[in-house]
């Protein structure tokens, strides 16, 4: 076979929604479906070779990943040359232009580029459905950064309809997610290993129950473009997942002192009439998201609260692209 190879780019995503616990951890099949926006100015570029090398290779950032990291890659390169039937082994290169570390995940971006360039150099041509669910076999919130702006992942019922679909598009709503970044010496529980332990909090099978409501309000609220009711339906859902987290065995606490003087600035910040939400992932960073005309002044308030180290700021993403 001849080589062939892609690109494909991808927006991170924030979920205001969220995804935490699985029914089934190999297949990442969620608890819960979940609902996000992908973050424009954002992403991961990835370039997927099929070549004549013995072994599956990974670079990112110029740095070349062995071990686990490669692992986790050559598992979806498994799933794609099965489904097109080639044996090649492939060469992985992958860049973000986001820095490490900045609190911005990762993986959901990596997964869906890496589902989207892999799958076109083997020769496929997915659906979106059959990206998303790709993509989600390799991090669950990647399934996100499929479809393009306002996302909703449903759990489904099986592996194949457990896929993510834009709700709105990018345009619909001029939201602004900006990230205050909070320092953290600790090292973080990882979202796979959390996801494998929510199960041990009392308080998640309450969480997963009561799901379905959030998820209604939510995408109303999105839908209406109802501020109000999304900021509180975003702070609501995010606290109770921190809940489940916290009451999990072994506990897991991603706030700092930081993140809780946010919380506090920010609903005092919107009981006078700023439009700003709050919603936090598994760290201790905090998603500001607010109205795009507000953006400007809540970044520079945001900067003001002390411990807060920078703010990133971004709009509403795009789908997965070839590039
Ligand atoms: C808190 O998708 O990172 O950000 O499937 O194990 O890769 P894996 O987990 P991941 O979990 C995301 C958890 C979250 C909430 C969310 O994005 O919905």
């Amino acid at each position: 076979m001849s080589t062939s190879s892609a690109t494909a780019q991808s927006h991170p995503n924030i979920a205001f929604i969220k995804y935490w616990g699985n029914r089934d951890n190999t297949y990442r099949l969620p608890s819960n479906s979940s609902i996000s926006m992908n973050l424009d100015g954002l992403f991961t570029r990835t370039t997927v070779s099929f070549t004549a090398s013995k072994k599956d290779s990974l670079i990112i950032n110029s740095t070349e990943v062995t071990g686990k990291g490669l692992d986790r890659v050559s598992y979806i390169l498994d799933l794609v040359r099965k489904m097109a039937n080639i044996n090649e082994r492939a060469d992985v290169t992958s860049e973000n232009n986001f820095p490490a570390g900045a609190g911005i995940a990762s993986s959901a971006a990596a997964f869906a580029a890496l589902a989207l360039a892999s799958s076109r150099a083997a020769g496929l041509t997915l659906s979106e459905a059959q990206l998303s669910v790709l993509a989600r076999r390799g991090s669950g919130s990647a399934s996100r950064s499929i479809p393009a702006g306002f996302v909703e992942w449903q759990m489904g019922k099986s592996e194949e309809d457990s896929f993510a679909f834009s709700i709105a598009p990018v345009d619909h709503w001029n939201l602004v997610d900006c990230v205050a970044i909070v320092n953290s010496s600790h090292k973080k529980t990882g979202s796979t290993e959390g996801h494998a332990i929510a199960g041990t909090s009392p308080l998640q099978n309450a969480r997963v129950a009561d799901a379905p409501r959030r998820i209604e309000i939510c995408r109303n609220a999105i839908l209406k473009k109802d501020f109000e009711a999304f900021a509180n339906i975003i702070e609501h859902d995010s606290d109770m997942m921190h809940a489940v987290m916290m009451t999990s065995n072994p506990p897991l606490m991603y706030w700092q002192s930081a993140t809780v003087e946010i919380f506090h600035q920010v609903r005092e910040w919107r009981a006078g009439g700023l439009p700003v939400g709050y919603t936090v992932d598994a760290g201790a960073n905090v998603h500001v998201i607010c109205l795009g005309d507000y953006a400007k002044e809540v970044e520079k308030r945001l900067r003001e609260i002390p411990g807060v180290s920078d703010v990133l700021v971004a709009g509403v993403g795009g789908a997965a692209k070839i590039v």
